[in-house]
């Protein structure tokens, strides 16, 4: 039988390609984007992360099952907050209307199933990977060191033992059926949330008044 990590990665392939081939993704690898750009950015992503994190945190210790998971240690809100701070952004960003929208649709998941949360948390935990080396392109491009870069690449050469455990602590979970396919369908919406916040993110770029 296929472990919930197999399906998730299985199941959610059409959704990463979508996702990853997002213009803002593309910018973002090719190191093409604005500090002003980059900000926005970083600032949704605050948005989501805080919402999800503090959801998260109620599941685990709501479930015993989960109680094994040590997810806070790999929370990107920290990181997220640190960046913001490096570039003097604000830490109280409003979220666009497809971040509300987004954010709202988990929630009636999550009420339905609420280790769907899971679900979504995979896709940002798994999005660490791909984004190291986001990293190093927008290093080079806004001249930067690790600062401003902390929820790109958290962990640095231990972003792959770190993977691997949270994925052998996700397999460890006594999950039914309907469980896992509950997470399975909230990372399918995750990450056709996330493809629309990032076009969101890219749109009010393309539309904002040149300064
Ligand atoms: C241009 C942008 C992106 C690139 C180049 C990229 C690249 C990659 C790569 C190379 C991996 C495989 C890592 C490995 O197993 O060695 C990966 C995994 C993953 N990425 Fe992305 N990615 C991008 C965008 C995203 C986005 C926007 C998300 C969601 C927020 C995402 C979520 C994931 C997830 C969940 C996995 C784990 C798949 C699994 O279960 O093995 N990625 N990505």
């Amino acid at each position: 039988m296929s472990t919930i990590m197999d399906r998730l990665r299985e199941e959610t392939r059409e959704q990463h390609k979508h996702a990853e081939s997002r213009p803002l993704e593309i910018a973002l690898v090719r190191g093409a984007v604005s500090r002003k750009t980059y900000i926005r950015y970083l600032a949704q992503r605050l948005c989501v992360h805080r919402g999800l994190e503090a959801a998260v945190d109620q599941l685990v210790t709501s479930d015993p099952r989960l109680a094994d998971l040590d997810l806070r240690p790999l929370f990107q809100v920290p990181n997220i907050e640190a960046d913001l701070r490096f570039f003097e952004a604000g830490s109280d960003p409003e979220p666009l209307p497809e971040t509300t929208t987004f954010l709202n649709l988990m929630k009636t998941e999550a009420d339905a199933a609420p280790l769907a949360w899971l679900g979504c948390y995979y896709v940002f935990e798994g999005s660490k990977n791909g984004a190291s080396f986001i990293a190093r392109s927008i290093r080079k491009a806004l001249e930067l060191d690790r600062d401003g870069t902390h929820y790109l690449d958290p962990h640095g050469d231990q972003q792959r033992p770190l993977w691997q455990a949270f994925k052998d602590r996700m397999n460890a979970i006594d999950l039914t059926p309907a469980e896992q396919d509950a997470i399975v369908a909230a990372a399918r919406l995750t990450f056709d949330g996330v493809a629309a916040i990032d076009d969101a993110v890219a749109d009010a770029i393309a539309t904002a008044p040149a300064e």
